[in-house]
């Protein structure tokens, strides 16, 4: 196949293609190089595979991606803003780059470029909001978002809607109603929606991919706004404690980007119904402090955490993904456990230059009322 990734020059799009290529494809990217992920320099990556093909162009341009699905057979799209903090502040650009690049992109493969025979969408977690928990007495609940008032009490937990008692984290499968919390997670099932609508309407072969906490090799170093891991990284690199939020209880489903480039081969070559929808995460959860110590332990120290009692409005207190429809119905299994991935993640981070921005997010997120501070603590 020839296929296009928009956003390319990115994490998981540069390891998609050279998934791509390993098992034969033709690879082309369209890429703005954003300057938040890659620098002033303008210049596509060092790391990308020399046989893939370069378009330095912006996913909303009619004519930039008008040019680049020129003898394409499927698409990845994966050109996004990714913040989520930063989303609730910068949104004309989030909902910009966001929604209307995934409308220019869908237009054109329905007025021009209709031999397009398969897109995959990497969608996010981020659209269910909190994950789906469950109360002994009133059975499996998906909660709205906890309250400031009940966090600033230092009750960190997700509370049963009927009964107030703390709930316990469940699998959270793909059918399940959505809630996005932030200006990102609402651009992203914006993203779905457009998608569902034309492969309802056109029969657009459309897959979509819900990513959990992706880490590895080629993360942006720079961007404080996005990726745990990484902001860990340079924090450590930087000689500096890693403040963890929530006590650092609350837990993510971290999956190796190995896993999902694999992930998305799989979307590609399988022929699923239009508008199916897939988990993709390891399938289990992980506290950030266990984050954290993995980290420090693959990069051969002891981390030094902190807890402040701090919070981010906003956060997911807990949500892990149940893989199963992905691995029944794509033959996906993720092979990359924490412990080896953070491995692989290291032994890459050292080589690079990475910058420690975390007051900055910090001051940002404050200045705009989204820090807070358990009174309890
Ligand atoms: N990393 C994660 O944990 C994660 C989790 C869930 C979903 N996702 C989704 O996966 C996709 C890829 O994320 P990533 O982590 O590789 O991010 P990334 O920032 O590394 O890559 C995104 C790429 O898109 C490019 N881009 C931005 N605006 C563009 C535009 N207007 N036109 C063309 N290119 C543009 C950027 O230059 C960048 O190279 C995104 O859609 C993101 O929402 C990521
Ligand atoms: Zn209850």
């Amino acid at each position: 196949m020839n296929v296009l990734i928009t956003g390319g020059a990115g994490f998981i799009g540069s390891h998609t293609a050279d998934a791509l290529l390993a098992c034969g494809h033709r690879v082309r990217i369209l890429d703005l190089l954003d300057p938040q992920i890659h620098g002033h320099s303008a210049k596509f990556p060092s790391y990308l595979d020399p046989r893939i093909e370069c378009i330095h162009g912006d996913v909303r341009s009619i004519k930039d991606v008008g040019r680049a699905l020129e003898d394409m057979d499927a698409v990845c799209h994966f050109a996004s803003l990714t913040g989520v903090g930063q989303s609730m502040y910068d949104v004309r650009n989030y909902v910009d780059t966001n929604c209307n690049g995934t409308a220019v992109l869908i237009e054109t493969i329905v007025k021009t470029h209709k031999n397009i025979k398969r897109l995959v969408l990497s969608s996010s977690r981020a659209v269910y909001g909190e994950g789906t928990h469950y109360c002994s007495e009133h059975g499996l609940q998906h909660p709205q978002p906890r309250t400031r008032e009940k966090m600033e009490a230092g009750i960190f937990s997700v509370l049963c809607p009927h009964c107030e008692q703390p709930m316990l984290s469940r699998p959270t499968a793909e059918a399940r109603p959505l809630y996005p919390m932030t200006v990102y997670a609402e651009t992203k099932k914006h993203q779905e929606d457009y998608c569902r609508f034309a492969a309802k309407t056109f029969g657009l072969p459309v897959t979509i991919l819900r990513y959990f906490n992706v880490y590895g090799q080629r993360q942006s170093l720079t961007n404080p706004y996005t990726g745990v891991v990484s902001i860990f990284f340079s924090r450590f690199a930087a000689g500096q404690p890693v403040v963890l939020y929530e006590k650092g209880r609350s837990e993510g489903d971290f999956v190796h980007v190995s896993d999902v480039a694999q992930a998305n081969v799989l979307a590609l070559e399988t022929d699923t119904k239009p508008g199916s929808c897939f988990n993709i995460g390891f399938g289990k959860p992980c506290a950030i402090r266990d984050v954290a110590e993995a980290l420090a332990s693959a990069c051969g120290g002891k981390a030094i955490l902190e807890d402040r009692g701090e919070f981010r409005v906003g956060d997911i207190r807990s949500c892990f993904a149940d893989i199963s429809m992905a691995s029944s119905v794509l033959g996906y299994e993720p092979q990359i456990d924490l412990a080896h991935g953070m491995k692989q993640f290291a032994n890459w981070a050292r080589g690079e230059s990475s910058s420690d921005l975390y007051q900055k997010t910090i001051d940002e997120l404050s200045r705009y009322g989204l820090f807070g501070k358990a009174k309890a603590a």
